[in-house]
């Protein structure tokens, strides 16, 4: 069985669902539920058909597009990620596992190769927090990490909620509906790029990731005593932003002192009121996201943030509320879909080595309801999340190729 993937169809797919952006490429923007996300939806939904796959769409706007296997009553192998990209950024994130996914079906359909099990492409709705403040929506909801009665509470960033925005994009029904149960999936294998500098570095085809890291996202509420900038003498202030830049410096240091490479953390909200220049700050909202592949470590790191707010609310004069957005557990890559990842690298003669992902994913997700693991392929200088994204037509192919392999493998 050889899958022979056609790397330029694939481009060309790449490009196109590039176009779908807000402003316009090349840098992209698609938010969920945007018009640009939804056009792409349909038109990645027409080309699902095209391929002769049994498209489905959930509630929430999870789609799935499923060539059925000789037994139907086995449970499906899955494939899939995300075509949702946060504002000013690249056309490789999700996306390769996306296309890819469906070039790698179509791939095995035009050879010899016919499924026992049935393989299923899933597009997951709002992968990125950008709209709703919470990554992996669509995967949370469907692996049971997110309550309906939770999502349906959820507003985006106008204050409009999941539901309104949902419906308004055509998805109806009952949230509770997108739950899909432990053993629905006998594997997930979800294919991205690195969005890490690893692969390229050594010069390796492939990654077969171990595991997923740990999220967690922080808002916090500062508030403080306005007044104004001319008159209001220093020591007699209770300036939200000086606070809000403390937090920020002590969520870096709180990373840096575990002496780990894996423990992150980033300010990457920071919204000023009243935002005037001769106003002193009364209120800041700050947003951080802090990551480790060890929980213990990330939750430590949590910790002594929360500290830091109490020492800076009492030596401020401030008052902080915290809200943990999220704080998942870090998910470990299945052995048996590795074992098939490394089978499909050696089959497909593509280097390969060992790494883990220190950006979430929708198979973070995945993985508490099938066995998952992912591929990663390079992309140039580790670069993401921004226009700059870049992955090469041989580095996609390569993946594409071994995930051909993989899923063989495992719905075979
Ligand atoms: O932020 C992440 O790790 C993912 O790219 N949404
Ligand atoms: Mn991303
Ligand atoms: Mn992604």
């Amino acid at each position: 069985m050889r899958p022979v993937i056609d790397g330029s169809r694939l481009s060309d797919q790449l490009e196109a669902l590039a176009e779908f952006s807000d402003p316009a490429s090349p840098r992209i923007t698609r938010i969920v539920f945007t018009p640009p996300d939804l056009k792409a939806r349909q038109w990645l939904k027409q080309l699902c058909g095209n391929a002769g796959l049994v498209v489905r769409e959930d509630p929430v706007g999870n789609t799935f597009a499923r060539w059925p296997g000789a037994d139907e009553l086995a449970p499906a192998v899955a494939t899939g990620s995300h075509i949702d990209a946060i504002p000013n950024s690249g056309r490789y994130d999700g996306t390769v596992g996306v296309l890819g996914g469906l070039e790698a079906i179509r791939a095995l359909k035009e050879s010899d190769f016919r499924p026992k099990r049935a393989i299923e492409l899933v597009l997951f709705t709002s992968e990125e927090p950008t709209r709703f403040g919470l990554g992996c929506l669509g995967s949370r909801l469907l692996a049971g990490a997110l309550s309906p009665g939770d999502a349906a509470r959820m507003q985006d960033n106008a204050g409009t909620s999941l539901d309104a925005v949902r419906a308004a994009a055509g998805f109806e029904g009952e949230l509770r509906n997108v739950r899909l149960p432990g053993g629905h999936y006998h594997a997930f294998i979800e294919l991205h790029i690195e969005q890490g500098a690893l692969l390229e570095k050594q010069g390796i085809a492939i990654g077969v990731v171990t595991s997923i890291a740990a999220p967690a996202s922080l808002r916090l509420t500062l508030r403080g005593e306005g007044g104004h900038a001319g008159t209001v003498l220093m020591n007699d202030r209770h300036d939200a932003l000086l606070g809000a830049s403390e937090i920020a410096l002590a969520a870096e240091k709180a990373a840096l002192s575990t002496g780990a490479a894996d423990s992150v953390a980033t300010t990457g909200v920071c919204e000023v009121f009243p935002g005037a220049i001769n106003g002193i700050p009364s209120a800041v909202r700050l947003e951080l996201d802090i990551r480790d592949t060890d929980l213990n470590r990330r939750d430590r790191m949590i910790g002594s943030i929360g500290a830091s707010c109490g020492e800076v609310a009492r030596r401020r004069g401030l008052e902080i509320r915290t809200e943990v957005l999220n704080a998942d557990a870090p998910a470990h890559c299945d052995p048996i879909v590795m074992d098939a990842i490394v089978r499909a690298c050696q089959t497909s003669e593509r280097t390969f080595t060992h790494l883990v992902s220190r950006a979430y994913h929708d198979a973070l997700f995945l993985s508490r309801i099938a066995p998952a693991g992912m591929i990663f392929i390079p992309c140039r200088g580790g670069v993401s999340h921004l226009p700059e994204e870049y992955a090469s037509p041989t580095d996609i192919e390569a993946g594409v190729t071994v995930l051909a392999h993989a899923l063989a493998e495992l719905a075979g």
